[in-house]
């Protein structure tokens, strides 16, 4: 979800404004991706990388998750949402943490949409944290080093259990995958979509998911 800041710097408004309409645009788009019967649906957040950001606008960020999921956590649960986190949660402040926690506990018996949103996220830290307890094992004795294996990685990464994305979606026209997924991401079809993140809606995912539709997947194999 990229283009906050732009969108508010057209308008000469504080980013945090873009953030604020940001979060309609996470609503909006949870909703369209219930509608179009979308099963799982993850929202990079907040990257490991944006704690760089001037302590303001980290503050801000840190407060409209808080207010996020207080406002809007039991519409979502009403609606069949469940949510998960994947990342650095330990990084955010207790309150927010506890409000993470009790809402994916909440939500845990929901099946409709599967809403899981990357909070601190890196993906390079994920794999680096994933070979580490790999190495904790196989020193401890519980993991034979030889037979570790691809399963064995993805078992270890947040993403666990989860389906590899078959769609990832970048917004405001820059075309990198910022550290999201890699691993995960190794045979998602790549949609850049040149609109700035608190524009998006309905018919942007819709756009996405028909020109997804018309890729065709080989995931290594020839044409058939
Ligand atoms: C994405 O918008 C929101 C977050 C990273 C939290 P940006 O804040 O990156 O907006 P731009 O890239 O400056 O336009
Ligand atoms: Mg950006």
């Amino acid at each position: 979800m990229d283009g906050n800041g732009r969108w508010a710097a057209s308008r000469h408004l504080p980013r945090l404004a873009g953030h604020r309409e940001g979060a309609r645009a996470v609503r909006r788009t949870i909703e369209a991706a219930i509608h179009h019967g979308v099963a799982w649906l993850t929202l990079y957040a907040f990257s490991s990388e944006n704690w760089r950001r001037p302590a303001e606008e980290v503050l801000d960020l840190t407060g409209l998750l808080r207010a996020y999921i207080r406002s809007e956590l039991a519409e979502l649960a009403a609606a069949g949402v469940r949510l998960r986190v994947i990342g650095e949660r330990e990084r955010f402040p207790a309150d927010v943490q506890a409000d993470l926690a009790a809402a994916e506990a909440d939500t845990a018996g929901n099946a409709r949409l599967n809403l899981t949103v990357a909070l601190s996220y890196g993906s390079r830290a994920e794999l680096a944290a994933a070979a580490r307890r790999i190495a904790f094992e196989a020193e401890a004795g519980t993991l034979d080093a030889a037979r570790v294996d691809e399963a064995m990685v993805a078992g270890r990464l947040y993403t666990a259990g989860m389906p590899d994305p078959d769609l990832l979606i970048r917004t405001s026209g820059e075309q990198r995958l910022s550290n999201f997924l890699l691993w995960q991401a190794a045979y998602a079809e790549l949609v850049f979509q040149d609109v700035l993140w608190p524009d998006y809606g309905e018919p942007h995912l819709a756009a996405a998911l028909a020109d997804y539709a018309r890729r065709e997947r080989r995931f290594g194999a020839r044409p058939g």
